[in-house]
């Protein structure tokens, strides 16, 4: 395809001048007008390394003059679509928009734009029914893009949430809360029965589980209820905190790609060289030390997050030590941060449970999603029942409580 000079084809994995020229683009592109920290990924010489372990996944490259200007990766997968009842139960194709890049000297001149229609396309060939993207959202050349020109629309907010691992563990109340790892069975059974209704969980639920870079499942329950007031113990419904769980699955995504810190804040800059020289002359206080991440370092993404019962999100918050811990003692993989996505407003006890800085972290990710239907409805034909199904569908989704669970799928991160 070509236009305005462009030619648009896929991504050539055999040929090192696309490799070379694709992280040259990843390198050069900053995302967003982020005040906080940047970071830049490392693909570890493997540009689509991102999606690869997706089920589908396609990458496609803008060119101009034998010179790659532009790039985007997708991945399909089928998802649980329940914000439609009934039936329950529905299945619906969803395509993931990501690592959409475009050189600064040619942007703002249609190809951002022609890439993702592009994409659009293969979506569809591949019966696609929904499409969606996440930016954050102070992102507004992304946010322009999808929403104002290619008619996308909000429909969630996710919330970002990263922890460095520190030079110290966390200390663990192993008399209060109980930590047991799960068989990929057991977890699996689990996640059927207690999150099947979340938004975007996957079908393929075990392929991710049963995947290398899965690191386990882990749940949580209180041995002994919390030690606050006596009428604590009992949740608003007349549930016990016995009745209270948490469960996490683990993902090493820096076995895929690394992060680098681009550049920083003045005040992170002084509080980190602070906390160093605190370190330096106070041995004793066993000052926490953020790692040094302007070096590439690898992160573990905390998936498949979910609690039930009063006082759940503490069972959470320990989980979340517990990997940290975990991170560092195992040293070979280099694991410096502790990344969460934990979706809606409601969230606000649960984010203050789990541990993380908010300078590193993302309160504003913006979850944008587009129906296909009218798209293959100019396409091919004029199937208006089906057309009229999927606006209904999409306005259910839409118009869900935006305080539903959302299942981010480690492979897409
Ligand atoms: C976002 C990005 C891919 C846009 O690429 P592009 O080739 O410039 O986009 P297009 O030329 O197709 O722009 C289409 C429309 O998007 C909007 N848009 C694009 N860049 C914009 C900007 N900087 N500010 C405001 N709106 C913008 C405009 O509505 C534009 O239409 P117009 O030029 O007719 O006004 C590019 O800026 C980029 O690579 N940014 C860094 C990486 C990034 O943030 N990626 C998105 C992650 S999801």
């Amino acid at each position: 395809m070509g236009f305005k000079g462009f030619v648009i084809r896929s991504y050539e994995e055999s040929q090192l001048s696309d490799k070379a020229q694709v992280m040259d683009l990843e390198r050069r592109c900053e995302i967003g007008q982020s005040k906080r920290v940047f970071l830049f990924t490392d693909t570890l010489g493997d540009p689509i390394c991102r999606i690869r372990n997706s089920p589908m996944y396609k990458m496609l490259v803008a060119e101009r003059d034998k010179e790659v200007v532009g790039v985007i990766q997708g991945s399909i997968k089928a998802v649980f679509f329940t914000a439609h009842k009934p039936p329950p139960g529905l299945v619906v194709k969803v395509g993931y928009i990501l690592g959409l890049r475009v050189a600064p000297p040619y942007r703002r001149r249609g190809i951002g734009s022609g890439l993702v229609r592009r994409l659009e396309d293969w979506f569809l060939s591949n019966d696609v029914d929904y499409c969606c993207m996440a930016t954050e959202k102070d992102n507004h050349a992304s946010l322009n893009l999808f929403i104002n020109n290619l008619r996308y629309i909000k429909f969630r907010t996710g919330r970002i949430l990263v922890n460095p691992v520190r030079n110290h563990p966390y200390n663990m109340n192993s008399s209060e809360i109980n930590i047991q790892e799960l068989k990929i069975e057991e977890a699996e059974a689990i996640y059927k029965k207690h999150m099947a209704s979340t938004e975007f969980f996957p079908k393929d639920i075990k392929n991710i589980l049963k995947n290398k870079l899965s690191l386990g499942t882990w749940v949580a329950n209180f041995k002994q209820p919390p030690r606050l007031s006596s009428s604590t113990t009992v949740g608003g419904n007349g549930q016990t905190t016995a009745s209270s769980w948490a469960i996490v699955s683990l993902w090493n995504s820096g076995e895929v790609f690394k992060l680098r810190l681009g550049k920083a804040p003045f005040p992170w800059l002084i509080y980190t060289k602070s906390l160093k020289l605190m370190d330096k002359i106070f041995p004793c206080f066993k000052v926490v030390l953020v790692p040094n991440f302007f070096k590439p370092f690898g992160f573990y993404f905390v998936y498949g997050l979910h609690h039930e019962g009063p006082f759940s999100e503490r069972l959470v918050g320990a989980l979340c030590k517990y990997v940290h811990n975990m991170a560092l003692n195992n040293s070979k993989d280099n694991c410096k941060a502790i990344v969460t996505e934990i979706g809606g407003d409601e969230d606000d006890g649960l984010k203050m449970e789990i541990p993380h800085w908010k300078l590193l972290s993302c309160y504003e990710d913006f979850w944008c999603i587009k129906s296909l239907k009218s798209k293959r409805h100019n396409n091919i034909s004029n199937d208006n029942d089906n057309d009229n199904d999927h606006s209904h569908h999409i306005l259910e989704w839409t118009n869900a409580s935006p305080n539903r669970t959302l299942f981010v799928d480690p492979r897409e991160v």
